[in-house]
């Protein structure tokens, strides 16, 4: 017993000197681990009395729960030393620029359209959305494009059977409007159409801007003084502008308009005219008493032409080089 009371004595001066968890886990060993001296100790009992071994059991396990608890003791003291030691060595360096949160921006066809509109709702007319999947009649009938007509080919429409389809022009809205609304109308139906051509100037998908003005008196001087103005608004210059006369067989007469660039190159952005009287019979309205102009704009070539962007293809490819130079908000 004598010789237990000095080993608890030792180990607990083993235990108070060790100065790092190593150390300490040593003496752990050292003492309780397998081969451990107090392990070993347990293999004397065979030379004791009954009465003796239960008295030299307890003396032992005393010991033994005596030195996992200073040992347990002496490991919380370490980790303070470690995290005191770690908190001295370590500096937070409270001028470094936290991590910023990247924010988007409105996409430039997006963009675009919002000038659009902007332009349009500020003297007076009115902005609708309108659905992409129509049907042949709105498309293409109503529009006094009949089958066959050679109009037609050069839509190169997607079909989802004998009658309905991706809308190829955003003109589709006149009927629905003119069909729904009475006069007088001043309306512009921004969105996206479709047709099967794919090349750097043409995509599968793109956005057009109609609009539609029905009133009394309305002429060609009106859809020429609103085309002007909203071309010097949208590109901020006196750009030279050219009316072309055209042909679209739901209006007459008919014009397109190109920009001309420094070079004296024509590049052609809208269809334009006077809503062809058919077309006005089509959807009920009175020719003798009511007269309509139409327009239906590119926005990705107004868009290309603004930002000086060649290939079309660029707006839908998503590559964010492209688009990081786009930095528009609402
Ligand atoms: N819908 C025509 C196209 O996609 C463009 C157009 C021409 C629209 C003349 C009009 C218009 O409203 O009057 O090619």
């Amino acid at each position: 017993m004598l010789n237990l009371k000095k080993l608890l004595n030792s180990i607990e001066i083993n235990i108070k000197n060790s100065t790092n968890k190593e150390e300490l886990d040593k003496v752990r060993i050292k003492y309780l681990g397998k081969k451990g001296i107090l392990t070993s100790y347990m293999k004397h009992l065979k030379y004791f009395s009954s009465e003796e071994k239960k008295k030299y059991c307890f003396t032992i396990n005393q010991i033994k729960q005596k030195v996992i608890f200073h040992i347990n003791a002496k490991n919380k003291i370490l980790d303070k030393i470690i995290l005191n030691q770690r908190i001295k060595k370590e500096k937070i360096d409270v001028s470094l620029p936290g991590r910023r949160i990247e924010h988007g921006s409105l996409h430039p066809i997006t963009h675009t359209i919002s000038c659009i509109k902007h332009f349009f709702l500020k003297i007076g007319f009115q902005s609708v959305n309108s659905p992409e999947i129509e049907d042949e009649y709105h498309n293409f009938d109503a529009l006094n494009i009949p089958k066959n007509h050679p109009a037609r080919d050069s839509h190169d429409t997607f079909w989802f059977d004998s009658n309905r389809l991706l809308r190829t022009q955003t003109s589709n809205m006149q009927i629905r409007i003119m069909k729904k609304e009475k006069p007088p109308i001043r309306l512009i139906f921004p969105g996206k159409v479709y047709r099967n051509d794919h090349d750097h100037t043409h995509t599968p998908m793109f956005h057009q801007v109609e609009g539609l003005i029905v009133d009394k008196n309305i002429n060609f001087a009106n859809l020429k003084w609103i085309i002007y103005n909203f071309l010097y608004d949208f590109f901020k210059t006196k750009i030279s502008i050219q009316f072309r006369p055209s042909y679209f067989p739901f209006t007459t007469p008919s014009a397109e308009v190109d920009i001309i660039d420094d070079k004296g190159k024509a590049l052609e952005i809208l269809g334009c005219g006077m809503v062809h009287p058919i077309v006005l019979k089509n959807v009920n309205i009175n020719s003798n008493i009511y007269s309509a102009c139409a327009f239906g704009i590119g926005i990705e070539r107004i868009a290309m032409l603004r930002y000086g962007i060649t290939d079309i293809r660029c707006f839908f490819e998503n590559d964010v080089r492209f688009l990081k130079q786009f930095q528009y908000n609402w």
